[in-house]
């Protein structure tokens, strides 16, 4: 269904249930705009439509942080979840499992490229990142680690200490470790020339500097995004990851691909790093895994699995939730519901339209950047507004400007430069174009 704006947002329902967030949660945590434009509260959801308190209907470029990949609410993983709350609500995920663990790790293994086939389950990406850090100093016992500038991996201590941003770490710095190195991670030019090249060769030269100094701690692993989702939907030139796999393979260091953005058919592959036929020695996924119940999973080969000790009855990295019965049936019932859909190749195809469609309506506009991605995870970025505010604060009015309009996106990159754009992968055709519309509209709104 295409919009429909029955109250100007944030209606009053919406506006009642923010003063009663503000009395009750950190302040810290949801953005509440001063001026109250902004947020939304949601009520319901189903396929690529969002409707809020106030009986608002929307189309949702975020697929909710790029979770609901076959849309919201799908009436196969409801089903799912309700026979499986039904018969076990709550397990003991390492000591006594459940069927529905099982056969989730049946169904993740059958997808994810050989010799993938051994996982640890966590509840979010944070988690699949921690523990494919573990595993990456079980296996080569080198502390250091190679990151790079832009890139997302999660709050939680380890990932917070591989991720980029300084908003996110300087508050924390005093935790972190400074066994991570951040290289610039290269991208791809619209243009596609000898500057693709140079780039690459300076950001490969660089890894192998890095893991040849001999006054910083061995590398132990390598960790990259495949494409830089939160950081800007930063897409590498073609080779980039095939070289991060060549130089690891040399020194023995273990290349950790986050796909937890990227996977399960975003990009219009299964995972990203098909694009260049390279397979980590770990991958961490989440997200559209399950389409919507807190689910992830770190995906490693046999070698780095048989790093781990064998449980002696106490696990050394675990948690009470770990194999949820409900998400594990929910991840179970996703990935069928993947395969059945052809998920990636309707990425493939949608994304090609969406970015054809962006590109027509952005081309010569003085307020766009750059339109770029791959498959559906695609990114506008903005120049200076007209009286040169920085790009951060045009994507800002863009967000609340196209949410008035009944279109939900959201900002991203280093400098909140870029809009994002990660539609559920079932959106349709007309969803698709008006929400281009939309945005340009909404666009020439924040930029006058
Ligand atoms: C590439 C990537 N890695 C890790 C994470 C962290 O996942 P979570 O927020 O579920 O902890 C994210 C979240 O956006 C992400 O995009």
């Amino acid at each position: 269904m295409l919009p429909q704006i029955v109250e100007t947002p944030p209606g009053p329902k919406s506006l009642d249930l923010a003063r009663r967030l503000s009395a009750s949660e950190c302040a810290g945590i949801t953005y509440m705009a001063p001026d109250g434009s902004f947020p939304v509260f949601w009520e319901s959801a189903y396929g690529s439509n969002v409707w809020d308190v106030d009986g608002n209907r929307y189309i949702d470029f975020t697929a909710a942080f790029g979770v609901a990949a076959c849309g919201h609410r799908h009436p196969a993983l409801v089903e799912a979840a309700c026979h499986q709350i039904h018969s076990l609500l709550h397990g003991m995920g390492d000591v006594h499992p459940s069927r529905a663990k099982v056969d989730l790790l049946d169904a993740l293994t059958a997808v994810v490229p050989r010799p993938l086939g051994h996982a640890i389950l966590g509840q979010n990406g944070s988690d699949a990142v921690e523990a494919a850090l573990k595993a990456a100093y079980l296996h080569t016992k080198r502390s250091g680690i190679i990151a790079f500038v832009g890139g997302y991996h999660g709050l939680s201590g380890f990932a917070l200490g591989c991720t980029s941003a300084g908003k996110f770490r300087e508050p924390f710095s005093p935790y972190l470790t400074d066994n991570v190195t951040f290289l610039s991670f290269p991208r791809r030019t619209c243009a596609r020339d000898n500057h693709d090249e140079m780039s690459l060769n300076r950001a490969l030269s660089a890894v192998r500097q890095r893991l040849s100094d001999k006054y910083l701690p061995p590398v132990g692993a390598i960790l990259v995004e495949p494409i830089q989702a939160r950081g800007g939907i930063v897409v590498p030139p073609d080779g980039f990851l095939r070289g991060l796999r060549e130089l690891c393979d040399g020194v023995r260091t273990v290349l950790i691909c986050d796909e937890i953005f990227t996977g399960f058919g975003r990009t219009g592959e299964w995972f990203a790093c098909q694009h260049e036929g390279v397979i980590p020695d770990l991958m961490a996924v989440g997200k559209a895994l399950t389409g919507g119940f807190p689910l992830s999973a770190t995906l490693m080969t046999p070698e780095v699995a048989a790093s781990w000790p064998k449980s002696p009855g106490e696990a050394i990295h675990t948690s009470t939730f770990l194999g949820h019965p409900v998400a594990c049936a929910v991840g179970a019932s996703s990935i069928k519901l993947m395969q059945t859909l052809a998920i990636p190749l309707r990425a493939a195809r949608g994304g090609d339209r969406l970015m054809q469609r962006l590109r027509r309506a952005f081309s010569g506009s003085p307020a766009v950047n750059e339109v770029r991605g791959r498959g559906m995870l695609v990114g506008v970025t903005m120049t200076n507004g007209r009286y040169g505010e920085p790009p951060f604060q045009v994507v800002n009015r863009t967000v609340t400007a196209a949410m008035r309009r009944g279109l939900l996106i959201l900002p991203c990159g280093a400098n909140g430069d870029t809009v994002s754009i990660t539609p559920p992968i079932t959106t349709s055709e007309a969803q698709l174009d008006h929400g281009v519309e939309i945005l340009a509209d909404a666009i020439a709104e924040a930029v006058t």
